[in-house]
C-alpha cells in the first residue's frame, strides 16, 4: 500500500501561504490539500482559485516534480467552480455529491478538464451514489468530520465508513485513492489506514506543530509499523 499524506492548508497561517506550502513539502507532504468553503453550502469561507492558482508553483519539489494540488470543494453550485479550478492548475477535484444537482455530470465535467475527480462523503452522508458513478471516480474522500472546520474531533463511525467504501473501492477493481479528512493525528492515523485508508489529509496536527517534518515523519512511522490488525490475528 503507497500511502499519502496531504496537509490541509487550512490550518496554515494565511498571510504567508507560499511559504508554508514550501516548507510543509520540503517537510515531506506528498499532496497539498486545499479547502474551499464558501459560507453557504458549509457555515465558513476560504480560498478561491485566484489563491490555488498563485500557489501552483510553490507546488514544485527540488527534484522537479509537484506535490500534487488536491482542491477539496465545500461549494453548491459545484460545476462552474470545478472549472475555474481546474484552470487554476488543481490535480484533483473532489465535491459533495449532495452540492451537485447531477452528481454524474459533474464527474465528467472534472474528468474532461484532465483532473482527477473526487467524492466527498459527509459524515452522516450514505455511500449508495458511489455505485452508479464509480467508473467515473478516481478519489472517495470520507468526512471523519462534519465539513466546515479545522481542529475537529476525529468522528468514530466513519471507520465503518471506510471499511465499505474499502470494500466497494476492491469489488470495483477500479484504481480509486481511499483519502480520510478530519481529526487525523498520529494517534490514529495506524487506525484509519487499518480500516482500508490510504491517503490522509491532517491539517491542525501538522500546522498546528512547530516541526511539521517532526509530525509527517511520525505518521509515516505510524503507517509503516505492522497493522493493528495483522497484529493481532
Ligand atoms: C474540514 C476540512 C479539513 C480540515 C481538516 O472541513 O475539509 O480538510 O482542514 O483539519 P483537521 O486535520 O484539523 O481536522
Ligand atoms: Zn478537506
Amino acid at each position: 500500500m503507497t500511502y499519502r499524506i496531504a496537509p490541509s492548508i487550512l490550518s496554515a497561517d494565511f498571510a504567508r501561504l507560499g511559504d508554508e506550502v514550501r516548507r510543509v513539502i520540503a517537510a515531506g507532504a506528498d499532496w497539498i490539500h486545499f479547502d474551499v468553503m464558501d459560507n453557504h453550502y458549509v457555515p465558513n469561507l476560504t480560498i478561491g482559485h485566484s489563491v490555488a492558482q498563485s500557489l501552483k508553483k510553490h507546488t514544485q519539489r527540488a527534484d522537479g516534480s509537484h506535490a500534487l494540488l488536491d482542491v477539496h470543494l465545500m461549494v453548491q453550485p459545484v460545476d462552474a467552480l470545478a472549472e475555474r479550478f481546474a484552470e487554476a492548475g488543481a490535480d484533483l477535484i473532489s465535491f459533495h455529491p449532495d452540492a451537485s444537482t447531477h452528481v454524474d455530470r459533474t464527474l465528467q465535467l472534472i474528468r474532461a478538464t484532465g483532473c482527477k475527480s473526487g467524492l466527498a462523503f459527509n459524515p452522516a452522508e450514505p455511500l449508495d451514489v458511489l455505485e452508479w458513478v464509480i467508473d467515473k471516480v478516481d478519489l472517495v474522500l470520507i468526512m471523519s468530520v462534519n465539513p466546515g472546520f479545522g481542529g475537529q474531533s476525529f468522528i468514530e463511525s466513519s471507520l465503518r465508513k471506510i471499511e465499505q467504501a474499502r470494500r466497494v473501492i476492491d469489488a470495483s477493481g477500479r484504481d480509486i485513492r481511499l483519502e480520510v479528512d478530519g481529526g487525523i493525528k498520529v494517534d490514529n492515523i495506524r487506525r484509519v489506514a487499518d480500516a482500508g485508508a490510504d491517503t490522509f489529509v491532517a491539517g491542525s496536527a501538522i500546522f498546528g506543530q512547530p516541526d511539521y517534518r517532526a509530525v509527517i515523519d511520525a505518521m509515516r512511522a505510524e503507517l509503516a509499523q505492522q497493522s493493528q490488525l495483522e497484529a493481532a490475528a
